[in-house]
């Protein structure tokens, strides 16, 4: 290049455009920011590195600690995790909010959120602020009240490739993954600061495309996350929608502070009879707890407890429950018996979940339904 040239290009260089403009000049093309804006479409996954690779070396006594603080909890669900907020029947009430931490109930919240829906349908997933803010509300109210919150990433419909609900985003395939890392990267950086009892766990069930993919993903997520939270506790599960059975699967990145999660809804027949987002809606009139059953129910949560032996983290149930339609005194019977199995295995737990179809609180009444909160959450 000749040196007048370079002398422009140089002064240009300091100018607004900065260092993009020098390259330009040099011919060398667009520098990729480090953030994905502008190109938003072409940003591809190896964007977002995967965490450096070696053993999982289990974990530190601090996230083995805020593992062990976790321990009878609810699932805010139905709410943020549904298209919209309100979309199936609930919001976040401040009703609600003040239960967590009362006398006879839960201080440890698991709160999914559907962030996909609300944010930018390009590769840089940028979250609506309005939206966002709603969450730190949510979040901050809670952590205010001295609750343990685990924030998720919850009903990313086509991260499974599974169909959208009616007011579902639909977004270009060669996109979906990527925005999910632009999505964490987001939300960690906005929460790096908050207490240590905020806890992110990646993503909800992983299942259908993912079965092949989800440790690929999973890798990525925890080193986006750790640029701006080196330590806070993350919570990961396994695909086939956290089944216990698909722990064998899970490969984990080397580091320290991770806590496992499964979900456990069997037996499946009993708990999600009548259920209509299940098809085809299963029989209802089906009573629990045989020793058929009660050997099943068991047999999950001790093979969860030694994948976590083997794998070197905590792991706690991050849903069960039994729908609404089930008969009355078999749910009761079933969940005593989930919660006295959970604790002889010393799991924390989250029940699904809080005011809707599964709920322990009645919203229109305004009262927690007497049995099922005794059953859960007292003596
Ligand atoms: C899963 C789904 C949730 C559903 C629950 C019970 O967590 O994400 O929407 O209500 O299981 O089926």
């Amino acid at each position: 290049m000749p040196k007048t040239i370079v002398m422009y290009c140089l002064m240009r260089a300091f100018t607004l455009l900065g260092v993009y403009v020098l390259f330009g000049c040099m011919g060398e093309g667009a520098v990729q920011a480090d953030t994905p804006v502008g190109k938003a479409n072409q940003v591809s996954i190896e964007h977002y590195p995967v965490s450096p690779i070696g053993n999982a070396p289990g974990a530190s006594p601090q996230t083995r600690a805020l593992a062990l603080s976790l321990g009878a909890g609810i699932n805010f669900g139905n709410m943020l995790d549904a298209p919209t907020e309100g979309a199936w029947g609930l919001k976040v009430e401040d009703e609600f909010i003040a239960l967590v931490g009362n006398k006879g109930f839960s201080r440890h919240v698991r709160l999914p959120v559907r962030w996909s829906n609300h944010a930018s349908t390009d590769a840089a997933a940028v979250i609506d602020p309005e939206f966002f803010k709603r969450v730190d509300s949510v979040v901050d109210r809670l952590l205010a009240g001295g609750s343990t919150v685990v924030l998720n990433m919850h009903h990313y419909r086509q991260l499974d490739g599974d169909p959208l609900d009616a007011t579902d985003l639909s977004v270009d395939p060669s996109v979906v993954r990527v925005r999910f890392l632009a999505m964490w990267d987001q939300i960690a950086q906005r929460y790096a600061g908050k207490d240590d009892r905020l806890i992110f766990e990646l993503y909800n069930e992983p299942h259908g495309i993912q079965e092949s993919t989800w440790n690929d993903l999973l890798s990525r997520a925890v080193r986006v996350i750790r640029k701006s939270n080196p330590q806070r506790a993350l919570v990961v599960g396994p695909t086939l929608w956290n089944s216990a059975s698909a722990l064998e699967k899970l490969v984990l990145p080397p580091d320290p502070n991770l806590i496992l999660t499964v979900h456990h809804y069997e037996p499946f027949n009993f708990t999600h009879q009548g259920a209509d987002w299940v098809q085809p809606t299963k029989p209802l009139g089906v009573d629990c707890c045989d020793a058929n059953q009660a050997a099943l129910m068991t047999s999950l949560l001790d093979t969860a407890v030694k994948q976590a032996a083997r794998l070197g983290y905590p792991i706690f149930v991050g849903e069960f429950g039994a729908y609404s339609l089930a008969p009355e005194a078999a749910r009761i019977r079933y969940l005593r018996l989930m919660r006295e199995a959970m604790a002889d295995r010393g799991m924390p737990w989250y029940y699904w979940e809080l005011a809707a179809g599964f709920g322990v609180y009645d919203p229109a009444k305004h009262e927690f339904r007497t049995n099922i909160k005794q059953a859960l959450f007292q003596p």
